[in-house]
């Protein structure tokens, strides 16, 4: 599904990503965890190609895309939600489902229905406009938009960050609900639990690398604390 070879990448001269590689299998949750800093987003954004790789390689269901816009990855069926990234403040729940739907591939509107209900609790709140919406609202809605463009491998960089816990219930939820129909998940999870939950895999970087990779029962074994310990 997703394929990430000795992935490069960083900001000016300073590199961040030394050599990564991850894998995504068809309908499998892959975690990535690490320190703050270590260089998760910035892999997010590189396999989305919002930052430039500057060596390595990434393959979507068989096909290169390292050369490929941002856009056109969404295109190819890889849905993002940026880390604290939710809505557009001033369109309406409702207006945020619908400039996604218009600038998908699809123009399905039974896209947006569908995207509902994984995320019930927005539906009363359709008109309201999205700055009004509490943050863990907004992820919501923002996941929810990422779903209208159907995605075939959805990438969620710290979905549950700094949300309240009642919310954070309901986003777990509803990972664990794509995950059982069939979708392929990138995640990124600082909380361990859950992503023990969660995971079918993982991969833990330190400073730009790989420092463990394997299945969630082997993560189970490890001394994982001590690679996550702030
Ligand atoms: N836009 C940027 N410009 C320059 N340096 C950045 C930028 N974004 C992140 N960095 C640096 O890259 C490193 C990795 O950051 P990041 O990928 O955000 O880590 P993480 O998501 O694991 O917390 C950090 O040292 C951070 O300061
Ligand atoms: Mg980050």
């Amino acid at each position: 599904m997703l394929s990430v070879e000795g992935l490069e990448a960083g900001y000016g001269g300073a590199r961040v990503l030394s050599g990564v590689s991850v894998e995504v299998g068809d309908g499998r949750l892959t975690c990535v965890m690490g320190r703050n800093g270590v260089g998760k987003t910035t892999l997010l954004n590189t396999i989305m190609g919002v930052v430039p790789a500057t060596g390595g390689s990434v393959t979507f269901e068989g096909g290169p895309v390292t050369g490929l816009r941002p856009d056109e990855r969404v295109r190819l069926g890889m849905g993002y939600v940026p880390q604290g990234h939710d809505a557009f403040p001033q369109l309406s729940v409702m207006g945020n489902l619908m400039v996604t739907l218009e600038a998908s591939p699809h123009k399905d509107a039974t896209a947006v229905d569908d995207a509902l209900e994984v995320f019930p609790r927005l539906k009363p709140l359709l008109k309201r406009p999205a700055g009004f919406l509490s943050g863990g609202r907004q992820r919501q809605l923002a996941m929810a938009r990422a779903l209208v463009t159907r995605p075939r491998l959805l990438i969620l960089d710290e979905p549950t960050e700094g949300i309240q816990p009642s919310i954070i219930i309901e986003i777990e939820d509803a990972i664990e609900r794509l995950h059982a129909s069939g979708l392929a998940m990138l995640l990124v999870e600082q909380y361990l639990d859950l992503a023990l939950r969660l995971a079918d895999d993982f991969v833990i970087l330190d400073a730009g690398r790989v420092v463990r990779s394997g299945t969630a029962e082997e993560l189970r074994g490890e001394d994982v604390h001590r690679l996550l310990a702030v």
